[in-house]
């Protein structure tokens, strides 16, 4: 094969990849996907509390003003909380109650709760509100105020750890909150890219023969081994 050609199939190549990565429509996307979450297909509701709670995900994506996990991450979390079992997760950084909806799909399953936290008042208030619209009230609370100080009441197993509030706040979180999570919990950690991953955190996490870490989409995934 001369140059010339090899350069066009590669470029013919390039264009081909672009051309099967949609846009994202999906509530929670934004811009390109990954080309492995391209293969997905969108969440199906499998009862009216499904639905409902569907629709208000779809409604926070489109009026979306903060930033919230992406779709897939959000089906992620939910798929950990129901095969874990999860009792109680845990959630920093609530924003608007994106992910802790997400959450909540999952613990209406398992019979267990979210405590989430957010320092924001006007994004409290809103998150509020759209967990009395997926009517999961009863399964979360939210508790507004500096997470740092806030966690410090907690008492009792935790299950998951999702950490998506103040990157440099994630070692903090970690050495409160991993006393309290149970063998074979998990921590997970949003944002962790080069660019933005705390090297702090990612030493603890990496460094400790009682965690097994995998970063994989932008998300620190820790089991505590026991
Ligand atoms: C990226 S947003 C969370 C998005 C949310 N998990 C979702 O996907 O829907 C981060 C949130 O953490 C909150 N936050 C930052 N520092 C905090 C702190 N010390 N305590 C509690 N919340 C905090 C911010 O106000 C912001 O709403």
């Amino acid at each position: 094969m001369s140059m010339r050609t090899m350069v066009r199939a590669a470029l013919v190549g390039c264009l081909a990849a672009i051309a099967v990565e949609p846009l994202s429509a999906q509530p929670g996307g934004r811009g390109r996907l990954p080309g492995d979450v391209a293969l997905e297909k969108g969440p199906l509701a499998a009862n009216e509390f499904e639905k409902n709670a569907l629709a208000v995900l779809t409604d926070i994506a489109a009026n979306e003003r903060f930033r919230n996990v992406p779709q897939h991450d959000g089906r992620l979390l939910r798929i950990f909380t129901q095969s874990l079992n999860a009792q109680h997760v845990v959630e920093l950084g609530t924003s608007t109650g994106y992910s802790g909806i997400w959450f909540g799909l999952a613990l209406k399953e398992t019979g267990g709760k979210l405590t989430t936290y957010e320092i924001d008042a006007k994004r409290a208030a809103t998150a509020r509100e759209n967990f009395e619209q997926a009517k999961m009230a009863d399964l979360i609370t939210l508790v507004e105020g500096d997470a740092h100080e806030e966690v410090k009441k907690l008492t009792g197993s935790i299950d998951i750890i999702f950490l998506d509030a103040d990157k440099d706040g994630y070692v903090d979180y970690l050495n409160k909150l991993l006393p309290l999570l149970r063998p074979g919990g998990l921590i997970l950690a949003h944002n962790i890219n080069p660019r933005m991953a705390d090297p702090q955190y990612m030493e603890a996490i990496t460094t400790n023969p009682n965690l097994e870490t995998v970063v994989r989409g932008g998300m620190a995934i820790t089991l505590k081994k026991k």
